[in-house]
């Protein structure tokens, strides 16, 4: 039995199963609606939030038997072509493979010929922005005056690199990165319909590492379900995709707790010995102390929406009790920073090391609320001061 991922296995068929794209798909509807759909598009966007998928739903709708419509059938034999990638009228063209002047007059040529049963032809162009100037060039005049029932539609995730020549002669759309929550939600749908028991805990996991893209989303699903079979449980998708645990964020902390320096230093040890990345290590204890803070807000942490066990959050309560708010945003602001800095730096190792050095010597730096009080004090004694007689008492309070 052939094996299809489940990028594939679960590309939407219709405009309402496109997670988190409502401002391009309610576009796209309202347009077909009012038969005013345009003869070129420019779908921009990072990898896998739906371009293709969508230029594809798109095909389909104004193809369809009983279209053009908002929600095409899926049945006829223009949606099953479209589906299966057979259709005549629906060209999928790899940009970045077919760059040249060439490429453009054959594409062009192929333009004259007429739809061979649906009724529209669709070009859907992927990697746009990998065209030469010269076949840009030989776009130009199809863009500017195209045959009736032609449509184009260019997919990049590098809108900048294609001229503005091209961008005035489209309606240009911007696909968003889709958000944890969307993700997760999309995630354990697929998991219900699949037969596949899970945390939810886990399935955030997964959706945060994909870092707002659905099908990075569904590639670690593919490879978690792989490893844990038919219940993803947080422990083991924390194992499967090299997620650091807990249980070094807490002795971090305490670590910071305690001003042990040397103590907090070990935890770098420790998450090279087990074999995970650091940058790995500084993302999740980014989020570590995201959850501190939001857990110095009362009821915050159960809004936040990743469902967490009530033991958990009350360890999060505890831990974060330690800490002012003031002191959880200020290491949250370092470790951010440090996020960023391992990416380009040579000594990755180095720059965590410092991030922890910082954290345990916190409050020998003084924050803002505590320096204004402070002047207060000291103007306070030094008016008092004013009324004394004593010169040499004045200074040395003063200091
Ligand atoms: N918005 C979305 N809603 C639901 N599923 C999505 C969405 N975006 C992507 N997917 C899933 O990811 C797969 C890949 O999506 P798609 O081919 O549309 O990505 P793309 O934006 O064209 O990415 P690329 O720039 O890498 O070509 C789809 O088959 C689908 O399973
Ligand atoms: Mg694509
Ligand atoms: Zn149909």
């Amino acid at each position: 039995m052939s094996y299809l991922v489940f990028a594939r296995k679960w590309r939407p068929l219709t405009f309402d199963d496109v997670v988190g794209q409502e401002h391009i798909t309610e576009t796209l509807k309202k347009a077909i609606e009012k038969n005013r759909v345009a003869h070129a598009y420019i779908f921009t966007g990072t990898r896998g939030v739906g371009k293709t998928t969508s230029a594809r739903i798109l095909a389909r709708a104004l193809n369809c038997e009983k279209g053009p419509t908002t929600d095409p059938c899926g049945e006829c034999v223009s949606c099953k072509n479209i589906i299966s990638g057979s259709s005549f009228d629906v060209l999928e063209i790899d940009g970045a493979s077919n760059n040249g002047v060439d490429d453009i007059r054959e594409l062009r040529e192929n333009i004259g010929y007429s739809s061979m049963g649906g009724k529209y032809r669709i070009f859907v162009i992927d990697e746009v922005h990998m065209l030469t100037k010269s076949a840009f060039n030989a776009l130009l005049k199809t863009l500017e005056e195209p045959p009736k029932n032609v449509i184009f539609i260019f997919a990049t995730t590098e809108p900048q690199k294609i001229p503005a020549t091209i961008h005035s002669r489209c309606q240009r759309y911007d696909f968003r990165r889709i958000s944890a929550e969307q993700i997760l939600q999309r995630l354990a749908h697929i998991c219900e319909k699949e037969n596949i028991a899970f945390e939810r805990s886990a399935l955030m996991l997964v959706a945060r590492k994909a870092e707002g893209s659905m099908r990075d989303a569904l590639s670690l699903l593919d490879q978690v379900y792989s490893f844990c079979h038919d219940n993803l449980t947080e422990k083991e998708v924390r194992s499967v995709l090299g997620l650091v645990g807990m249980d070094i964020f807490d002795s971090v902390m305490d670590a910071i707790h305690g001003k042990k320096a040397a103590l907090a230093l070990k935890a770098v040890h420790d998450v090279l010995y087990q074999g995970f990345d650091l940058q790995e290590f500084v993302v999740g204890f980014e989020e570590h102390i995201r959850n501190l803070l939001f857990a110095r807000i009362p009821g915050a942490l159960e809004t936040r929406g990743i469902d967490m066990e009530q033991d958990l959050i009350e360890r999060f309560v505890s831990s974060a009790s330690r800490f002012s708010e003031g002191d959880l945003l200020r290491m949250s602001e370092i470790v951010r920073k440090t996020e960023n800095d391992i990416k380009w730096s040579a000594y990755p190792r180095f720059c965590v090391e410092i991030m922890l050095l910082k954290l345990a010597s916190l409050d020998k730096t003084v924050s803002l609320e505590q320096l204004v009080s402070m002047i207060g004090n000291s103007q306070e004694s030094s008016s008092e001061i004013e009324t004394s007689a004593d010169d040499s008492d004045l200074k040395k309070k003063a200091r």
